[in-house]
Order: structure tokens, then C-alpha cells, then sequence
């Protein structure tokens, strides 16, 4: 996990480590966040994307789970530069997540059980949408359910929540009425709760695929019929990690999902796939840490990008990727960051 990025445009996390001990943290920030400001006005690349109608200066956003509500990185880097935030998974009900143990690190990544802790919906509208709205950037949220009902519910109540630009629904949840199986790993429980959620809002629905299937591209078409505007992919691998010296699982869940750089080759093809077969604007993620990581994922197929795990090694690493992105197009005469959507599998057709 501790790679450094060094894609033009992508400064290292201790690039000014020198100078850092002159100043105190929340300084450097604050000179961090207008050099931000500076970089991003000055680059002549249209990086604008549009996702299922969710318009975006930037195509980067964060991993829904790896950036809280977003304050809580509002001390490392300026909020106003992202191209979308991507919030916690937010369900009807407010959960307190499974018990601890609920994170392990492992080789190039982590595994997490965290069980989507969330303050609920109604608190959430109440007391992180309006500190997001005034961020400017749009806002997706993740939403989350037991039953097929829960989803369209948590939608039909941010429907009517001024500062709301899409929903990513995550279909990597038991369904209580089918004995826990996963929405996202059988097409006809996705389509059913993509269908309910359509159903329940006007704003755009991004569906959010599980990678645990034998078959990604017939779970892409089955939301896609059901009415996704936008897919995300990939979601967690299921994995799990045992301590030798206890002799037990070490998460109190057993199982937890796999992120980071490990999952990235998994990631970068199950978008290569999805993105030919089926004609929705991607979101691509899975062990981004670096502008050239995000490259992979655009020129598999994904018109945006997000990024999760890498938040918790380098707060800065998403803005890190917005100027190795523009950095790129520059180098290499690319004038709309658009023309790189899908082009490893256009140009060798
Ligand atoms: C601690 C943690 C919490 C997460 N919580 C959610 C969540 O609430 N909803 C969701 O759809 N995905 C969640 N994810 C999955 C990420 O959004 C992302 O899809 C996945 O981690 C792959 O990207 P990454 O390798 O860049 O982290 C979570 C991931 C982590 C590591």
C-alpha cells in the first residue's frame, strides 16, 4: 500500500515534507487547498463528464465508505475541486455496523465488515446534506436496504431532499426475504430493486455492481434494463484473513470485503467488459491510488472514476488524480478527456 504516485501531474504524498516541518498541518493545508485552486483553473483540457446526467466538472469522485460525509477531509484538501462526493452508504433506518474487529489490512489492500454503519436517512438530510450542499459539488448517495421496500423507501424520501444529484445503489446487501442471498449476485433480485428504486425517484440511479459473480456483463444488462442510468463497478471482493497465533477468523464477521490496489486487475476488467456490452456511462473503481490508475479504468470503458481505499493512506489522493488526469491529456494532446473513454478496446477494433 505504499506506493508512491509519481504519473505527471500526481505529486507524492511527502513531496514537501521539508517544508512541512515549518508549518503546522492545518497551514499547510490551507496552501495546499489555494494551490489546488490555481492548478485546476489553469488547465486548458476539458475534463467535464457527464454520468447519467449527473454533470461533473472533474470525473473523479470518492469511493462511497472512504470519505464519510466529507468534512472529515475537509482539512486535507478543498471539497469545491472534486468532481462529485460520494457518500457513506445511507440506509432507512440508522445502523451501528458490525462488531470489531471489522478491518484487517492485507497485502496490497484491506479487507472491511464495517456493515454499513450509517446514521439513517432522516439524519443524514438533516445533518450532513446541508454541509454538502454548500460544498457545490454534486452529491451521491449511497443507499442501502434489507429488502427490495427499504430501497425504494431511503429513495423516494432523498427524492424530496434539495442538494441530492443522484442515487449509486449498492446491491451488495442480504435480501432478508430470499435468506440473506446478495441483491447483487442474481439479475432478476438487482433488476427487482433497480426497478423499485426507478420507480421511486426522478434523480439519476447509478447502479452499483457487486464483483462476486461468475457473470458481471448479465448483471450490467439486467440493470440496465430495469432503468439504471449509470453503473458503478467494482464494489468489495468477498474475502477473509485468519490470525495464526488465535487460530480464528480475524474479523468478527468472518468474512469482509476486499479493496485496495489488489483488486484493481479485477476491477479494470470487469469494466473492459461491461463497457462494450452495454451502453450506460460507467463509474470505475477498485484500488485507484494514482492518476495512471484512473487511466486504466477510462480507457477500459469508465467515464468517470472513483476512489476509495487510497483516501486512508493519502487524503489528497483524489486531487492527486485530477491533475495527473489533466497533466496526461496535456502531454499527450488530448483536448477533451472524453475522447479516452473506452479507447484500448475502440482503437483496436
Ligand atoms: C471501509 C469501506 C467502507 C465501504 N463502504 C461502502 C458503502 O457503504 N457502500 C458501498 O457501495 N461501497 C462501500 N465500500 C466500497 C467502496 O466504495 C469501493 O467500491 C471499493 O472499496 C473498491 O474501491 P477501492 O479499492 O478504491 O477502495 C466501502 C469500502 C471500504 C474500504
Amino acid at each position: 500500500m505504499s506506493r508512491v504516485a509519481s504519473f505527471p501531474g500526481a505529486k507524492p504524498a511527502n513531496s514537501d515534507s521539508s517544508r512541512k516541518s515549518q508549518m503546522s498541518d492545518f497551514q499547510e493545508c490551507e496552501v495546499q487547498n489555494r494551490r489546488d485552486q490555481v492548478d485546476n483553473k489553469q488547465s486548458p483540457v476539458n475534463l467535464a463528464v457527464n454520468v447519467g446526467g449527473i454533470r461533473m466538472v472533474n470525473p473523479v469522485t470518492t469511493g462511497s465508505g472512504t470519505f464519510g460525509f466529507g468534512p472529515e477531509y475537509a482539512p486535507y484538501l478543498d471539497l469545491r475541486q472534486l468532481g462529485a462526493i460520494t457518500v457513506k452508504g445511507i440506509t432507512l433506518e440508522p445502523r451501528l455496523g458490525n462488531p470489531v474487529p471489522r478491518i484487517v489490512e492485507t497485502p496490497a489492500g484491506m479487507l472491511n465488515a464495517i456493515g454499513l454503519q450509517n446514521p439513517g436517512v432522516e439524519a443524514f438530510i438533516r445533518d450532513h446534506l446541508p454541509y454538502l450542499r454548500e460544498v457545490g459539488v454534486p452529491v451521491i448517495v449511497n443507499i442501502a436496504g434489507n429488502t427490495v421496500e427499504d430501497y425504494a423507501a431511503v429513495a423516494e424520501r432523498l427524492d424530496q431532499a434539495p442538494g441530492v444529484a443522484g442515487l449509486e445503489v449498492n446491491i451488495s446487501c442480504p435480501n432478508v426475504k430470499k435468506g440473506g442471498l446478495q441483491f447483487g449476485t442474481d439479475p432478476v433480485m438487482a433488476a427487482e430493486v433497480i426497478g423499485a428504486v426507478r420507480a421511486s425517484t426522478k434523480l439519476p440511479v447509478i447502479a452499483k455492481l457487486s464483483p462476486n459473480v461468475t457473470n458481471i456483463v448479465a448483471m450490467a444488462e439486467s440493470v440496465a434494463q430495469a432503468g439504471a442510468n449509470a453503473l458503478s463497478l467494482i464494489n468489495t471482493l468477498l474475502g477473509m484473513a485468519i490470525d495464526v497465533q488465535a487460530r480464528r477468523p480475524v474479523l468478527a464477521n468472518v468474512v469482509g470485503g476486499l479493496s485496495g490496489p489488489a483488486i484493481k486487475p479485477v476491477a479494470v476488467r470487469m469494466v473492459w467488459q461491461v463497457a462494450q456490452a452495454v451502453d450506460l456511462p460507467i463509474i470505475g473503481m477498485g484500488g485507484i491510488t494514482t492518476a495512471e490508475d484512473a487511466l486504466e479504468f477510462i480507457l477500459a470503458g469508465a467515464t468517470a472514476v472513483a476512489v476509495g481505499t487510497a483516501n486512508f493512506i493519502n487524503p489528497r489522493a483524489t486531487l492527486e488524480v485530477v491533475a495527473g488526469l489533466a497533466a496526461y491529456c496535456e502531454a499527450n494532446g488530448i483536448k477533451d478527456i472524453n475522447e479516452l473513454v473506452g479507447w484500448a478496446w475502440k482503437m483496436s477494433c
